[in-house]
């Protein structure tokens, strides 16, 4: 894409596009890419805000030098994240512009240390210290675990521009678009969500808590390290993260199922179609095993109900299961309606470990679970469609 997209006058997007690599963090998958945002704002003083994943370094140089004239210096390098996405060319950067002065907070020193070793120019910078860069001045608000403990977001007060790190950005590469207004917002919505629950899920607390910290700032633009920027409705990416970090959720359930042979499958089959009849209009089956767990995940956000179902492998759950139960647990998943069901042949331990995933986690079970034995028979369906009637009624009434 074009480097040198303007927010205001004199700050500039610097970013990339993505489409090579399949899998962030090496985990999830990025069937549609994902951006690395970055930052330039000319003035006196000049500012990178971030910098990019390496491999794309060439790029992110390049757009550099589109903007300044020949032999002029970058004076700052602001560190709102330290993750490799956005500190991969650091240290290259730091070779660039040997004079250039690192800003971060004092957690931001420690992984700069870890990562890179020593600099002899930084700024430490704390919560409402300010930046003056000529015509324009820097704030820093601190948002730790957002998604790191370093993570903080940079203010520029003079166009009232956030850069917010990783908050309010998605999975997706910016095909010719930079912002929320040039977008059809309802086509983002499951990258973004998928990003969400992904990367930053497990720490929905310090979301609401930078929620409330954001009321307090005067911001006209969301900037974020992927993704769209927000400037004509950055109230809608606001209230998309205050439901999902309150794990709020809509009507409609996830069937997530790991089956060998097909007899778990018929009873989470049997029991989307008596959802259906019972009156819920979003019913979400998932095969564990086909079907990767960044979806599913994205979908639990996404619905208040919640029915998961293995089969005995090994005395325990399913593997494919097993991965999101534990994945589920340490997102410290909340707010959601339980139900469980599964197979045995002999000793069992599906549902078993089904339980324990509930009394973990402490979900609420609309019904108590249930495992079938050898193969479901008419006496198993009735209890699924007690299941899907119990879940049904309850999603209902929570609307
Ligand atoms: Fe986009 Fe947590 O890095």
């Amino acid at each position: 894409m074009n480097h040198g997209i303007k927010l205001s006058q004199h700050i500039f997007w610097i970013g990339v596009n993505d489409r090579r690599t399949h899998l962030f963090e090496n985990l999830w998958p990025l069937d549609k890419g994902i951006s690395y945002n970055a930052y330039l704002i000319r003035d006196k003083k000049n500012v990178l805000i971030d910098t990019v994943e390496i491999g794309h370094v060439e790029s992110y140089f390049d757009a550099i030098d589109e903007i300044l004239e020949s032999g002029e210096n970058v004076d700052y390098l602001v560190i709102n994240h330290m993750e490799p996405d956005h500190s991969g060319a650091l240290k290259l950067i730091t070779q660039r512009y040997p004079d250039i002065t690192l800003v971060g907070n004092k957690n931001t020193f420690k992984f700069v240390r870890g990562f890179f070793g020593d600099f002899k120019r930084i700024l430490e910078v704390v919560e409402g210290d300010t930046l003056d860069l000529g015509d324009h001045s820097l704030t820093f608000v601190m948002t730790p675990m957002l998604h790191w403990p370093e993570t903080m977001m940079t203010l520029e007060t003079k166009n009232q521009i956030l850069f917010t790190g990783d908050v309010f950005g998605s999975f997706g590469t910016l095909d010719g678009v930079l912002f929320d207004d040039e977008v059809n917002l309802d086509d983002w919505e499951p990258e973004q969500r998928r990003y969400y629950s992904n990367i930053v899920g497990k720490y929905v607390k310090q979301t609401q808590r930078a929620l409330e910290k954001l009321k307090t700032v005067n911001v006209r633009m969301f900037a974020p390290t992927h993704g769209l920027i927000w400037r004509q409705h950055p109230d809608h990416i606001v209230n998309l993260y205050d439901r999902w970090s309150r794990l709020d959720g809509d009507p409609g359930v996830v069937i997530a199922y790991g089956s060998m042979y097909g007899r778990t499958e018929r009873m989470a089959e049997y029991i989307a179609r008596e959802l259906i009849l019972a009156g819920i209009r979003h019913v979400k089956v998932y095969d564990a095993s086909k079907t990767h767990l960044s979806y599913i995940l994205s979908d639990i956000w996404k619905y208040r109900g919640l029915i998961i179902g293995s089969p005995a492998y090994n005395n325990r759950l399913f593997p494919t299961i097993e991965a999101l139960t534990i994945k589920l647990e340490q997102l410290h998943i909340k707010n959601r309606l339980l139900g469980l069901f599964g197979t045995a042949t002999w000793s069992g331990g599906g549902v078993k470990n089904l339980i324990r995933f509930a009394e973990t986690t402490g979900l609420e079970m609309v019904h108590p679970p249930h495992e079938a034995k050898y193969r479901p028979l008419e006496k198993d369906y009735e209890i699924c469609r007690d299941i899907a009637g119990r879940m049904a009624t309850r999603v209902k009434n929570d609307e």
